[in-house]
């Protein structure tokens, strides 16, 4: 931020896992930004964490967007929220980080963009796809564009998580985890997915209307395959891999930077890996750099580029071609089914 700049007065919507871990980072390690106010449908959520971090709390979402000392809003509560929200901020004028997905559906998330375009308000909106500002992500994508492996031929990635946690649907695994790959592997190849493919092993323990794992086949415009495994109930820890295999060489991201390897004389003579639970470790640094990149970005400064509402709208596509492809398999196969990402 350059001297005498205001600090950007950022105001969060949903204090659960995700918007409390945005209000901390805000509140303690992002420059050029100061925590305003919160809310969440549980008021006392709110209230706690607005004691601890110094700020105040709003009656919901819409009055939030629309306090006096609210300049620009992240949006971190259910997904089924994002695009009203998302709308009433750019409507405001104000800057706006949401979290993934832009909308549950395709048609709504077409509908937020066609909204925001006809407004010229796209420029307000940021996604929450943080794996673009991931060290690790960005090492293993410089690496590729400095031609390291050659000509690209696959790619394999891997979703794990400890569990599918309560409520979870086969379809919620495409548009809550899978959509980060739907992101992440065009960005990362810098092509487009053009085709998806869905294909399912036999369940793991998740239950009987729970289709965990499931693999997922992309076809990028430059000819690469890629595979992605998700899998929620893996059990022993968060896990994402990324492998690109190319015609020289292949790069990965590094084990390091999920996981701690331990040596200890009472490990048997062997070394132990130890994995977080879930996502907040991992990325840490990926949430707290997305947050200071969008904050540098709404002051005008230079920062790394975000996720746009239109990289919403095609990662929502992607997701919508594997949904797709899931309702029509037939013993756990399903056809290849084209990327359409609406005008
Ligand atoms: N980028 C990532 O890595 C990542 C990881 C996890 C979740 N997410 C996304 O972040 C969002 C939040 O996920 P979470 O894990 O924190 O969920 P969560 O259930 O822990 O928290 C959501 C919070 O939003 C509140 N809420 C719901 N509707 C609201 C409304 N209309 N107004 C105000 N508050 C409302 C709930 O009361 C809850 O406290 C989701 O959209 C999810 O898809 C992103």
């Amino acid at each position: 931020m350059s001297a005498g700049t205001r600090p950007l007065r950022v105001g969060v919507v949903g204090c659960g896992v995700m918007g409390t871990d945005h209000a901390r980072l805000l509140a303690r390690q992002v420059s050029g930004a100061v925590l305003t106010r919160l809310t969440d449908l549980d008021a006392g959520r709110a209230r706690s964490l607005a004691t601890e971090l110094g700020a105040r709390t709003s009656a919901d979402g819409p009055s939030l967007i629309a306090e006096d000392d609210v300049d620009a809003v992240v949006v971190a509560s259910a997904d089924a929220t994002h695009s009203a929200l998302v709308l009433a901020a750019a409507a405001a004028g104000k800057p706006v980080l949401c979290e993934k997905p832009l909308a549950p559906s395709l048609q709504e998330a077409a509908r937020v963009v066609r909204s925001l375009e006809a407004d010229g308000a796209e420029r307000l909106v940021t996604l929450g796809f943080m794996r673009r500002v991931d060290p690790a992500h960005v090492e293993l994508r410089d690496a590729l564009r400095s031609g390291a492996v050659g000509t690209p031929l696959l790619v394999h990635g891997t979703s794990r998580g400890v569990s599918a946690g309560p409520g979870a649907t086969s379809e919620g695994l495409i548009t809550g985890s899978f959509v980060h790959e739907a992101d992440s592997v065009p960005w990362l190849l810098g092509s487009p997915v053009t085709h998806v493919c869905w294909q399912a092993p036999r369940r793991s323990a998740g239950g009987p209307e729970l289709q965990d794992p499931q693999l997922l086949l992309l076809r990028t415009a430059d000819g690469v395959l890629t595979t992605v495994d998700v899998l929620l109930g893996a059990r022993y820890g968060y896990d994402i891999c990324c492998e690109v295999v190319g015609d020289a060489g292949a790069v990965a991201l590094s084990g390091a930077t999920h996981a701690t390897s331990l040596t200890t004389r009472s490990a048997d003579l062997l070394r132990t890996s130890a994995y977080a639970a879930d996502w907040r470790p991992r990325f840490a640094e990926a949430y707290r750099r997305e947050l200071q990149a969008w904050v540098d970005g709404v002051h005008g400064l230079p920062a790394p580029a975000l996720a746009t509402a239109r990289d919403g709208l095609v990662a929502a596509a992607v997701c919508d071609a594997a949904v797709g492809s899931m309702r029509a398999a037939v013993d756990g196969a399903g056809p290849w089914v084209p990327v359409v990402v609406p005008a």
